[in-house]
């Protein structure tokens, strides 16, 4: 039998935009839905799709992130007055089933940069009186829900008058935003300087394909924020970090009205905070660049920020000294000298081990540093065995983004690709420094000259008066 297309409006959080498109075409892979675009998706905060069952609409709106709402569209135009003659010829087969006098329902109104009062929305709900609805209205639960949405653009400091699109339809999913507020790092046990905020968190986990079950690493762990979200969709995670103190939560407490840290802060405790204790298998001290894994040891998915080398050093463990030994009676306490580990070789070894350490099918998600002006496809980082499936800019600053990138194994390895350099990435840091150095510069000369011509103009001041 032919599938019934039916026509949906995913109505998105307006932050992040760059990632949403990532996200959903990662959740339609990890849940293998079919979901048609009926136009390209654009800045705007919604797109308009088909899906061939609604069942496929809670599943998609039951992960994501960026997604805010999801509607079964009924009419859409550019005025009012179309939208209601629209609506009006809705063929009764759609609309019925939701307008019978068991179903009981209510009508919201959102507007998009724009603010309207309790009263205006109510008289805007009055204009559906039309409506053959026939059961009682229930603002607590209702059955159906019915939105009307008035689209007035992205800029909230200047809306037009009257808004560019209006939407009718019946609300079908919501999507994750709740959880975001739920995972704050506002009131986490342990969190650092460099933790991840929840919803980029969740984002990559999202990219990762993270389902039930599933084994992931985060091999630069940290506060193992990104632990936390791999684990509530199923995960069960693993993390390791060069860092002791990090990893014994022992660091200087990045709160600022926090003098020590508790006793009882540690990754754990988070996973204890949102009752995901069960998914946490372990965190330990490892340097990445001697990764301790049995070699067939195998992961679903590899989740991970590493250092850029600005909040935290990019160091492994190493020594500058020729020859060096350590003498045995010196080993139980020794503790090893590091030397730089540098962003090229954090990321080849990184993909490296994951074209070894992954599953087939299985995903790295991982945060990259660019300096933007000498941002180009070709200077991210790439593996043969690895495909790159997603890429999206988060801008830093004027000169600096980081880009989220997500590679899929697409086959196993030969020993030499795994030896093999692939990459020449300009260490972020190095540039990073240049930079600031040259606007630092810049401002030096620019300082200089404004006080020469303030001098020039104030001799001539003086000579006026003379
Ligand atoms: C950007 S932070 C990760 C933050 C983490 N996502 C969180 O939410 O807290 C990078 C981490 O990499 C660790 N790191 C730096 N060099 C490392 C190395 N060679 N091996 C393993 N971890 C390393 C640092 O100690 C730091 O905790």
């Amino acid at each position: 039998m032919n599938a019934t297309w039916r026509t949906y409006l995913l109505w998105f959080a307006q932050e992040h935009i760059e990632f949403r498109f990532a996200e959903i075409q990662s959740l339609l892979s990890l849940f293998n839905i079919d979901m048609r675009y009926l136009e390209r998706p654009k800045d705007e905060p919604y797109w308009i799709v088909q899906f061939a069952s609604e069942k496929d609409v809670h599943l998609l709106a039951s992960r994501s992130v960026s997604l805010r709402n999801c509607l079964e569209l009924w009419s859409r135009a550019k005025t009012v007055q179309n939208l209601h003659e629209k609506l009006k010829n809705v063929p009764p087969k759609i609309m019925a089933p939701y307008f019978r006098p068991e179903k009981s329902f209510k009508i919201e109104v959102e507007t998009f940069c724009r603010h309207f009062t309790q009263k205006e929305k109510i008289d805007k709900i009055e204009t559906f009186s039309y409506l053959p609805l026939e059961g009682p209205v229930n603002l607590k639960n209702p059955d159906v829900t019915l939105q009307y949405i008035e689209y007035y653009g992205t800029i909230s400091n200047n809306p037009p008058e009257l808004p560019y699109e209006v939407f009718f339809g019946r609300w079908v999913a919501s999507g994750l935003r709740q959880l975001i507020k739920k995972l704050s790092l506002k009131t986490r046990k342990f969190i650092g300087n460099t933790s991840m905020d929840p919803q980029l968190s969740l984002l990559m986990a999202n990219q990762a394909k993270v389902k039930e079950g599933d084994i992931i690493l985060d091999p630069f762990v940290g506060t193992g924020s990104l632990l936390v979200a791999a684990a509530h969709f199923g995960g069960y995670v693993l993390g390791t970090d060069i860092d002791y103190l990090m990893l014994h939560a022992r660091t200087r407490p990045s709160r600022i009205n926090q003098k020590r840290r508790e006793t009882d802060e540690s990754i754990k405790a988070n996973m204890k905070q949102y009752n995901l204790e069960h998914r946490y298998l372990d965190v330990l001290v490892n340097d990445f660049s001697v990764p301790f894994w049995r070699d067939d040891f195998q992961f679903d998915a590899i989740i991970t920020d590493p250092p850029y080398g600005i909040r935290e050093a990019t160091e492994k463990i190493g020594t500058a000294k020729e020859n060096c030994i350590i003498k045995e009676e010196h080993l139980p306490t020794h503790i090893p000298a590091k030397i730089e580990y540098g962003i090229s070789n954090i990321y080849k070894d990184l993909l490296a081990f994951s074209a070894k350490h992954l599953k087939v099918g299985g995903c790295v998600v991982c945060w990259f540093p660019v300096f933007r002006e000498d941002y180009h496809e070709s200077g991210l980082p790439s593996h043969p065995c690895l495909k790159l499936t997603a890429n999206s800019e988060q801008v830093l600053s004027k000169k600096t983004s980081r880009r989220l990138l997500t590679f899929e194994k697409i086959r196993p390895p030969s020993q030499e690709e795994l030896d093999t350099i692939h990459s020449q990435i300009t260490d972020f840091r190095e540039k990073y420094y240049t930079a600031r150095e040259e606007t630092r510069q810049e401002r030096r000369m620019k300082e200089a000259r404004i006080r020469k011509e303030n001098h020039l103009k104030y001799k001539e001041n003086i000579k006026k008066v003379e």
